[in-house]
This record gives C-alpha cells, structure tokens and sequence, in this order.
C-alpha cells in the first residue's frame, strides 16, 4: 500500500495561495514541508535538467553524474553532432563547466564527479584526478570504483578530507570494505549500490540496499547508502521504505513520481521484487561480515564492476578525438 500525499499538498497549496495571492513561489514551499528523508538526487549530466527538477519537486539535495551521463550532455552532444569531438583538456574543462553549474542548484549531498579509471588505473593515478575534482566546487563528492585500487584511493582520499562516494557497487563484501577502508572519515562517505542493474540479470537490486544497511547497523554510521541505477517509481519508493539515506534518480523516474502525487510507502509497504515482463527476481541472501576486518581482506571481485567501467570508459572515449 502506498500514502498518497497528494491531498495534503493540495490543501497546503491551495492555503498559502489564498492567503497570499501574489507570492507564487510559496506553492513550491508546500512540496518543501513533505520532503522525504531520504535526500533526493538526480542522476544526470545537465544543469538544466536539474534546474526543471528542482522547479518541479521544489528541492534537490544533490547530483550524481558519470562518464556516460557526461558523455549525454547537451552542450558535449552538439559539439560531436558538428563534428568535433574533444580533446582530453577539452572533456575536462567541459566536466568542470558542467559540475560548476550544477553545485548551486543543488543541497548539501553535493554533486559527485566521477574520476577516469579504466581497468590498469593505479590509486595514485584516481588520487590525483580525485584531489582536482575536489577542488572545482565546494560541494565535491569524488567517486571511485569498488575496486582494489578505487578503495585505496578512497583510504587516502578521507585521510585528506576529501568527500568521496564509491560506486559501482555490486556486492555485501565491497560495501563492508568500503566501511573498513574509509573508517574514521570526518564526513559521510556514500556507497552506491546499483540496483537497476542487478535486476538486469535477474537478481533482486534492492536486497542489496537492504542487506547493506542490515550490516551497517552494527557499525559507526559513518558510510550512507546511496541507492543507485534507479529505474522506476517501485526503486525508489522501496528506497524511502529502506531508509537509504540518499537516493539518485534520472529525471524521467522523478518526474514520473511528481505526476503520480509525490506517493510515500507506508509503514506496510511491500516491494514486488519483479522484472519488466513480472519474471520474480532472485533473492540475494544476507552474509555476516565482519566489518572490523581489513579492507583488503574483503573479496571485492564482481563481473558488473568490471563490465561498469568498461563502459565508462567506452562512454569517456566515444567523445574524445582518435589522437586525444
Ligand atoms: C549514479 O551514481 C550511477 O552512476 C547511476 O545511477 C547508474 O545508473 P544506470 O545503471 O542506469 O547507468
């Protein structure tokens, strides 16, 4: 069952605006009141975008994007269509511009800006590029793999102060060496957990937001859940239902949720664990780990991180000139 708040928004809009006829700005204060506590980001690579989002649901808490979202960008995809593709200075500046437009339209769970890595990238290499990045707005969170060497970069990055997000994260094991690898970090640091594309091979995406904040309950509260890949209003509510304290959304999916009310699970709420064509998805049973172990002690291997940065990359190049 759903709760719908749609009445309540109704109502509330429909208050202040008899009240004060002339400021029309307070209709979207009345979606602010009804924030989720789950924070709200949108998972893009256009400012704009997020600009009519941010006018459509009244806030966003934050933005994730990636090289494959970058690659989409507007402004990148005119500058291929005429014929030029980039240069790797060139891509850079463009991911700059863009991230620099949107840390102003956004709220305190920053925007996250994603560092080269291909399968042979070294810490130190992700590190440097992390600690740039880091410097292009005050609201930076630097993404690494949840890979050997993304968590290294990661255990050196929170030991600067740097905010960082893990993504491409694929199982139980990667997010408890997540936690061990960025103990003690001044600030949150994000784990992204990819849950449409489990479910694209048939397992259930959102067992593993569970099962993640299952075995974070027993830690320092020091890593968030950030749930990711989100396909459908089902994700997302399931999300709220979860508590993940973050969640980043494409914005046909946020969209879809303001059309239908701005619905809320409630407290007997049940997620159909199914695929597009109602196939059930397969269980992902929960594992005791132990998160006092070393980070390295983890096994951190799985076929989608590895596929998830090859196609990053391809999504990288496909803008770069041959020679670049
Ligand atoms: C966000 O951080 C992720 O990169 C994004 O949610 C991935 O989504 P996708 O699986 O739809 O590409």
């Amino acid at each position: 069952m759903i709760l719908r708040d749609t009445e309540r928004v109704l109502v509330v809009e429909r208050m202040l605006v008899g009240h004060n006829k002339k400021e029309g700005f307070l209709k979207v204060s009345s979606v602010l009141t009804n924030r989720p506590k789950t924070k709200l980001l949108v998972d893009g690579g256009d400012p704009e975008e997020t600009l009519r989002i941010k006018s459509l649901i009244g806030f966003v808490d934050g933005q994730t994007t990636n090289p494959s979202l970058i690659a989409k960008n507007p402004d990148i995809q005119r500058r291929l269509a005429s014929g030029h593709q980039l240069s790797e200075q060139e891509e850079k500046d463009a991911y700059k511009k863009i991230v620099q437009s949107i840390s102003p339209l956004v709220g305190d769970a920053g925007v996250s800006i994603e560092v080269f890595a291909d399968l042979d990238s070294r810490a130190a290499e992700m590190l440097a590029q992390g600690q740039e990045m880091f410097t292009w707005i005050p609201n930076a969170y630097v993404k690494y793999p949840c890979t050997h060497e993304g968590l290294r970069a990661a255990e050196m990055s929170v030991q600067k102060s740097i905010r960082v997000n893990m993504t491409l994260c694929f199982s139980q094991e990667q997010a408890a060496a997540v936690y061990a690898a960025t103990r003690g970090s001044k600030e949150p640091v994000y784990v992204s957990p990819f849950v449409g594309r489990l479910d694209d091979q048939s397992e259930d995406g959102m067992d593993l937001v569970k099962n993640i904040k299952k075995m974070y309950e027993g830690g320092d509260g020091h890593v968030h859940v950030l749930a990711a890949s989100i396909r459908s209003i089902n994700h997302l509510l399931c999300s709220f239902f979860l508590g993940a304290e973050l969640a980043t959304v494409p914005s046909k999916v946020l969209q879809e949720w303001a059309a239908a009310g701005f619905p809320r699970p409630d407290k007997d709420f049940t997620y159909k664990a199914i695929d597009a064509k109602g196939k059930p998805l397969k269980p992902i049973p929960y594992k005791e780990l132990d998160l006092n172990l070393p980070w390295d002690s983890f096994d951190l291997a799985h076929e989608l991180t590895t596929k998830g940065i090859q196609k990053f990359v391809a999504d990288y190049r496909s803008t770069l000139r041959r020679s670049a």
